[in-house]
């Protein structure tokens, strides 16, 4: 199926058609910069431009950065908190008059892993680890999803794991990808030490970066990086958006 996927982030909401089988863009990717502040009725209006801008009339499926539970978003830790309850996926298809699904971010990045990147036939426990302005975590177990896991807010050092080693947190602190490796493999040890996965698939922006810090990690669980790089969260979007299709029909 071709499908809009979309995924919304603290700086830019993107979007492609996707072809749902193969995992590919059939599109270009359009990035439009999230407006500020990211309330839920300008972050709507932002992704009706966005949606605007495909020949596509169809359904979407669209990432965001929190817990997704039934339609309904439940945190904000780095968006508006006028987010939390807000039932997003009701907004989202009222405003594109249009089915929209929506899911956590990290969730759709581990969907596309999972179906055609680095996650593809392994039935153990696959944990994907996005690092970005947050930490985002998605766990599978025999390829099956255990959605809305937020393992970036464990606490490691005192501190909420994402303020502490997630990419936005090696910028904003100014840390050498040395020390910021090496605090990165603290927290896939306090992971591996609770969940004993598999194999770890880290995506989002400084996996791009992980010649730079791989020398300081020495978790014993096999670590990837994305194959699906920068488009995951779109094309699980898309796949998420499918799989619900096809449940509900
Ligand atoms: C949010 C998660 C999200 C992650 C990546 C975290 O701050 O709580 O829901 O998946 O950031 O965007």
């Amino acid at each position: 199926m071709i499908i809009l996927g979309v995924d919304i982030g603290g700086s830019g909401i993107k979007g492609a058609l996707v072809d749902t089988e193969t995992g590919k863009l059939v599109t270009e990717r359009i990035r439009i910069v999230t407006p500020k502040p990211a309330t839920p009725e300008a972050v709507a209006a932002t992704l009706k431009e966005l949606v605007s801008k495909f020949d596509y009339s169809g359904p979407i499926g669209c990432g965001f950065p929190a817990t997704v539970h039934h339609g309904v978003a439940y945190t904000a830790a780095n968006i508006d908190s006028s987010w939390i309850n807000t039932p997003i996926e009701k907004l989202f298809t009222s405003t594109l008059n249009r089915p929209c699904f929506v899911l956590n971010d990290a969730d759709a990045a581990g969907i596309a892993e999972m179906r055609v990147g680095a996650g593809v036939g392994n039935n153990g426990v696959v944990m994907m680890i996005t690092i970005g302005t947050g930490l985002g975590s998605a766990i599978f177990v025999n390829g099956k999803l255990f959605p809305n896991t937020e393992l970036g807010h464990l606490i490691l050092n005192d501190n909420i794991a994402e303020h502490y080693c997630s990419d936005s947190a090696r910028q904003n602190q100014d840390l050498g990808w040395g020390k910021w490796g090496k605090r990165f493999n603290k927290y896939l040890l306090r992971l591996k030490f609770l969940f004993n996965p598999d194999l770890f698939i880290l995506g989002g922006g400084a996996s791009k970066n992980f010649e730079k810090f791989q020398e300081k990690i020495n978790v014993e669980t096999p670590v990837v990086t994305a194959k699906t790089l920068n488009e995951a969260g779109i094309i699980g979007a898309a796949m998420y958006a499918e799989q619900m299709i096809e449940h509900n029909s």
